[in-house]
């Protein structure tokens, strides 16, 4: 392998995508446009665009602002204009026929940061088009011709918080301009909405019956967002108001929050109905004791209140404090993962540690084995020695055991003798392998004699809490 050579063959690669790269733009680029990596910009009327300009999916992505002006042939903004700039912060379409823009245009374009809409041609504008983000940011619609109907009323409503907005203005229905600031459409009103209850305390298995009502002109849609919910739902909705029968109150539903949504073309207002549901403790997991920095009994257990915890040892109360103690790790709504972490445990804390957990509607309790130090278990026939690892499903309890023994020293000492004999060969080959063909033979071995002298035996991965995390959620 000459390095040369390859590195040659790079460079001509990356010369070749980068070709690629600029014939691509140039390509899907319109003709009056203007693209680079970040920017595009349409000032050219002729021949003009009719939508957006469409590049490939990555050169999309990586646009942040768009600057179009003075196209003739520019009416609408659809669905699918802006769909990939998924990194869009600065729009601007001024001087365009543009006429109407779809509620869902910028459903993908959530870093919108400056909208310029000045000297087009829209006469409405839903606020459902700017819902999914921030209502803080500039928007500037001067020099439209905007009609004085329920449909723009959030226009003025937003208006009313931009302080240095020029005056803009509307046409009423008999062609008179009005100021935006003082139009009141009749019967246009944004909706107002009420949950009751808004907070349930209930037992698990229970059922519950909660009531939104709305105000609002026009008369406002009712939606209950219940897609999340475990427990059986019913919906049931007579004018105004909207009914949420929940039956069966489920575990799995503590904490959350069922919003209520009231909207109407005016603009959209929430209420929320809380629910606290009360539930005896289960112990979801417990594992076999894992080595992280200490020695932990992970587990993960629920209920609402929150259970207390206990720990047997051999059926014997354990008393925590320094060196065994409950650490909770991570506490989400329902569930509580931790460990039961011991320090330097010996073979004095092998046995069995059961976990019982309680509240007031009920208890828990599971057990499990634990070993932490394995005396060494020595087999002596004539002059061999094996060292037997005990099976782990047998508690071996003895305090008693020998030292640590000369199998121990002989696989020790045997290995130091491997790595210094690497070491040696690999002196000789550094040495005497400095031409090329050489060389690459002794980083080899270098890297060979490395991993055999610095490896160390092989320890159990500090996992259990993703371990727990991922069962579980
Ligand atoms: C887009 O931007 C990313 C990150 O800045 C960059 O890695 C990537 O090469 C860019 N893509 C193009 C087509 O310029
Ligand atoms: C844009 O939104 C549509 C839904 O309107 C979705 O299907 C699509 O995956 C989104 N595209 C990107 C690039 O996020
Ligand atoms: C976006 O527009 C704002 C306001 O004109 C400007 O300050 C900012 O630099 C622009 N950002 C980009 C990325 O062009
Ligand atoms: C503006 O839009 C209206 C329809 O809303 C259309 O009748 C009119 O011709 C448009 N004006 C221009 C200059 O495109
Ligand atoms: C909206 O913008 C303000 C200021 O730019 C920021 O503090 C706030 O967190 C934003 N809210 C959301 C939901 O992005
Ligand atoms: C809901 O009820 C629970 C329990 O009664 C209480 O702790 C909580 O503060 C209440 N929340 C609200 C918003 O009223
Ligand atoms: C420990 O748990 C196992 C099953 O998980 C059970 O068979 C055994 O009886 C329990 N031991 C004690 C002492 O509770
Ligand atoms: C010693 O080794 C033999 C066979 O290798 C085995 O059968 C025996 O159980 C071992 N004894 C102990 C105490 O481990």
């Amino acid at each position: 392998m000459d390095s040369s050579a390859g590195e040659y063959g790079m460079a001509r690669v990356g010369l070749f995508l980068v070709l690629m790269g600029l014939w691509r733009f140039s390509d899907a680029c319109p003709a009056s446009c203007t693209c680079s990596i970040s920017r595009i910009v349409c000032i050219d009327s002729a021949p003009g665009i009719e939508d957006f300009p469409v590049l490939t999916l990555d050169d999309m992505e990586n646009i942040t602002e768009i600057y179009i002006a003075n196209q003739n042939r520019l009416f609408d903004l659809s669905d699918s204009s802006l769909r990939h700039y998924i990194n869009l912060r600065n729009l601007t379409v001024t001087k365009t026929r543009l006429t109407s823009i779809s509620p869902d245009a910028f459903f993908n374009n959530t870093r919108l940061q400056y909208v310029n809409l000045r000297d087009n041609n829209l006469s409405t504008l839903s606020w459902r088009t700017f819902q999914n983000f921030n209502i803080t940011f500039p928007l500037l619609l001067f020099g439209n011709p905007l009609d004085c109907v329920c449909e723009n009323l959030w226009i003025k409503l937003r208006l009313q918080e931009e302080t240095d907005s020029p005056e803009l203005t509307c046409t009423d229905d008999r062609g008179v301009a009005q100021d935006f600031a003082t139009f009141q459409p009749p019967d246009c009103v944004v909706p107002t909405v009420e949950v009751t209850p808004r907070n349930v305390t209930q037992m698990e298995g229970s059922n519950v019956k909660a009531i939104c009502t709305a105000s609002g002109s026009p008369a406002p849609e009712i939606v209950w967002n219940t897609e999340e919910l475990s427990t059986h739902k019913e919906v049931k909705s007579v004018d105004t108001e909207s009914i949420l029968t929940l039956s069966g109150l489920s575990p799995d539903d503590n904490g959350r929050a069922i919003v209520c949504s009231a909207e109407n073309m005016v603009g959209q207002t929430e209420a929320s109905l809380q629910l606290n549901i009360l539930f005896a403790p289960t112990i979801l997991t417990l594992l076999s004791p894992e080595r992280d920095h200490h020695w932990c009994i992970p587990f993960t257990v629920t209920g609402n209140p929150k259970p207390e915890l206990r720990w047997y040892h051999n059926n014997k109360p354990l008393q925590e404090q320094d060196y065994i103690r409950t650490m909770i790790h991570v506490t989400t709504e329902n569930q509580q993962h931790g460990c039961l972490q011991l320090v330097n445990p010996t073979h004095i804390h092998n046995g069995e540690y059961k976990l019982v957990a309680e509240n007031k509607y009920g208890r828990d309790e599971k057990n499990i084995s634990a070993q932490f130090l394995h005396p060494p278990n020595i087999n002596h026939t004539d002059d061999i020695e094996y060292y037997t690892p005990p099976d782990d499903s047998v508690a071996v309890s003895d305090p008693n055991q020998p030292a640590p023994s000369k199998a121990v020293v002989y696989v020790v000492v045997g290995i130091a003798g491997v790595a210094l004999i690497g070491c040696v060969l690999m002196v000789i080959i550094l040495k005497y392998g400095r031409n090329s063909k050489f060389g690459i033979k002794a980083s080899h071995f270098f890297v060979f004699f490395s991993a055999l002298s610095f490896s160390s035996p092989p320890s159990p991965p500090p996992l259990w809490l993703s371990r727990l995390l991922l069962s579980y959620q």
